[in-house]
C-alpha cells in the first residue's frame, strides 16, 4: 500500500510540476493570503479517484473536499493534503509537495510527503523508519534550545492578535535559539525535523492534513511529536509541536503561548 501511495504522490507531482511555470489560476480562501489554485483542486480529484478506485470503502479526508468538522475514525481513512504550500506554489518558490497520509484504528500506518518540484519522496511505514528517496532519515542530536535551528509560520490567518501572538512566540524564541525559519510548508518543515536538518516545528493554525502525514515521518525517524501541552499529538486540534527530542518539544511548549483555533 505504501508503493501505491508513492504512485499516486508522483503522478500528483506530475500535475505539479507542469503547472509550477503557468501563470496560476487561484482563489482566496479565508483571507488574501489563504489560496487554493485550480492545481490543489486537480491534484486532490486524481488522489481522491485512485484511492477510491482501488479502496472503494476507504474514508477520505482531503483539503479541499473537506467541509465542516473532519472526524477520524477507527476505519481505514486516507488524509490528504493536495499540494501543502500553495502560497508557495503561486509564488514560484519550490518548497511545496503532496501529502498522504494513510490511519487505520486511528494510528497512522504509513504516510508520503513529496516535493515535486526538487523530486524528493519523504515516507515512512510504521516501525520501519523513515525515508527519502531511499536513504533512512535520523533527526539531530539537538536537545538545547541555544543550538536548535527552529522551523514554524505564520499561515493564512491575518487575524491582528493572532498575529501578535506568533510574533511574540518567535520574539521569545529567537533570543535562545540558533535561528527561526519560516518558509510555507508545515508538512516539509517536518520532515526537515525528521531528516536533521532542522530541530523543531511548531504551529497553531494549522489542519489534520497538513501533519497527519508528517508526524509519522518525523517519529520513525526517531523524533518526538506533541501537543502544545505536552500530551500525545491531537490530529484535530490545529497545532502540533515536531521535534527532534522529548526535551525540546516540552521546551519549545513551555515557552509559547498557545492560540486555540476551532478544531478540525
Ligand atoms: C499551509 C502551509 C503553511 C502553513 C499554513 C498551512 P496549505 O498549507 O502548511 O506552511 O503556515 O498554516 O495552511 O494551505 O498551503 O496547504
Ligand atoms: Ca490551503
Ligand atoms: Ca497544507
Ligand atoms: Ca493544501
Amino acid at each position: 500500500m505504501l508503493d501505491f501511495a508513492k504512485n499516486i504522490a508522483k503522478e500528483a507531482g506530475s500535475l505539479i510540476v507542469s503547472a509550477f511555470d503557468q501563470p496560476p489560476h487561484y482563489h482566496e480562501k479565508v483571507s488574501f493570503a489563504d489560496l487554493v489554485t485550480d492545481t490543489d483542486k486537480q491534484v486532490e480529484d486524481l488522489v481522491m479517484s485512485r484511492i477510491l478506485g482501488t479502496y472503494p470503502d476507504h474514508k477520505i479526508i482531503a483539503e479541499e473536499s473537506a467541509s465542516g468538522r473532519s472526524i477520524l475514525t477507527s476505519d481505514p481513512t486516507w488524509i490528504v493534503d493536495p499540494i501543502d504550500g500553495t502560497s508557495n506554489f503561486v509564488s514560484k518558490f519550490p518548497f511545496c509537495a503532496v501529502c498522504i497520509g494513510f490511519y487505520k484504528e486511528k494510528q497512522a500506518q504509513f504516510a508520503v510527503v513529496y516535493n515535486p518540484i526538487c523530486d524528493q519522496m519523504f515516507y515512512a511505514e510504521r516501525g520501519k523508519g523513515a525515508f527519502m528517496n531511499g536513504r533512512g532519515l535520523r533527526v539531530s542530536h539537538c536537545t538545547e534550545l541555544h543550538n536548535a535551528l527552529i522551523l514554524t509560520d505564520w499561515g493564512g490567518d491575518r487575524n491582528a492578535s493572532n498575529l501578535d501572538t506568533k510574533a511574540a512566540n518567535i520574539r521569545r524564541l529567537i533570543s535562545e535559539a540558533r535561528g527561526v525559519r519560516t518558509m510555507g510548508s508545515a508538512a516539509l518543515h517536518m520532515c526537515q525535523v525528521a531528516a536533521g536538518q532542522g530541530d523543531v516545528f511548531f504551529e497553531f493554525g494549522i489542519h489534520c492534513w497538513d501533519y497527519a502525514a508528517a508526524s509519522l515521518i518525523v517519529t520513525e525517524a526517531g523524533g518526538y511529536c506533541c501537543n502544545v501541552d505536552g500530551g500525545p499529538v491531537d490530529l484535530m486540534a490545529r497545532h502540533c509541536v515536531a521535534a527532534s527530542s522529548k526535551q525540546l518539544a516540552e521546551m519549545i511548549c513551555q515557552k509559547i503561548v498557545p492560540i486555540s483555533y476551532p478544531r478540525d
